[in-house]
């Protein structure tokens, strides 16, 4: 394969879109998208500009809801993808267009539903909601103090009961009728055909 060196301002080749809750100093919940996150076994890793009220919230109060929406929710994301939670706001991002908003709920159309273990409160419109606490925060090298990585340990889980399918003995989740959503290069997708399965695949 030929290649060519790029120089792109956005690599976003594709991750799956989700919307951080965290709690406002007031007891109100914040709502920021973000595609920079992954899970590995109990543990969300995410990256979050500095600027954001996101993560000025974080750094008073860990606690967190990762609502992940699934595809059909995009334009309740884009919404809300040009307002920051912060009343002010950064000069470079008030010439991006960005705009406060301090009700991220209902200017996206969300509605919230109550937490079980922490303070913010979850997206009802999001099929899985995972409730969970920091417990560590990292400066990206190269980024000038803007950009950190942080990680959450996960306290709770919910899915949307039409993603399960319930027995007496196991609940699997619904692969198939899964439908995330994706942002490459700012354009939102969702998923194919699937194509075939790991060889630990059990479900
Ligand atoms: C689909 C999408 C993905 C985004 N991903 C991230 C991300 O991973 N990290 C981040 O800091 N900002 C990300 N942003 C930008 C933030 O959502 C934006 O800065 C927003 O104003 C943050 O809200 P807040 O200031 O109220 O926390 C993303 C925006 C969109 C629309």
């Amino acid at each position: 394969m030929r290649t060519q060196q790029v120089d792109f301002t956005s690599l976003y080749f594709g991750t799956p879109v989700a919307i951080l809750s965290s709690q406002n100093p007031n007891g109100t919940t914040n709502l920021s998208p973000v595609s920079s996150w992954w899970i590995l076994d109990k543990s969300i890793v995410f990256g979050l500009g500095t600027s954001s009220k996101c993560y000025e919230n974080l750094i008073e109060n860990p606690d967190i809801v990762l609502n992940i929406p699934d595809s059909k929710l995009w334009g309740n994301i884009e919404l809300i993808a040009d307002k920051t939670g912060k009343e002010y706001l950064p000069e470079f991002k008030k010439e991006m267009g960005y705009l406060f908003e301090k009700d991220k709920f209902s200017c996206g159309g969300f509605h919230e539903v109550k937490s079980i273990n922490v303070g913010p409160g979850r997206i009802k419109e999001c099929p899985i909601q995972i409730e969970a606490r920091v417990v560590g925060h990292r400066y990206l090298g190269g980024a000038g103090g803007n950009l950190v990585s942080m990680d959450a340990g996960i306290l709770c889980v919910h899915v949307a009961e039409e993603l399960l399918n319930c027995t007496n003995h196991n609940t699997r989740f619904i692969v198939e009728k899964w439908q995330p959503l994706y942002y490459i290069f700012r354009h939102y997708f969702s998923v194919g055909e699937e194509l075939g399965t790991n060889f630990r695949c059990n479900n």
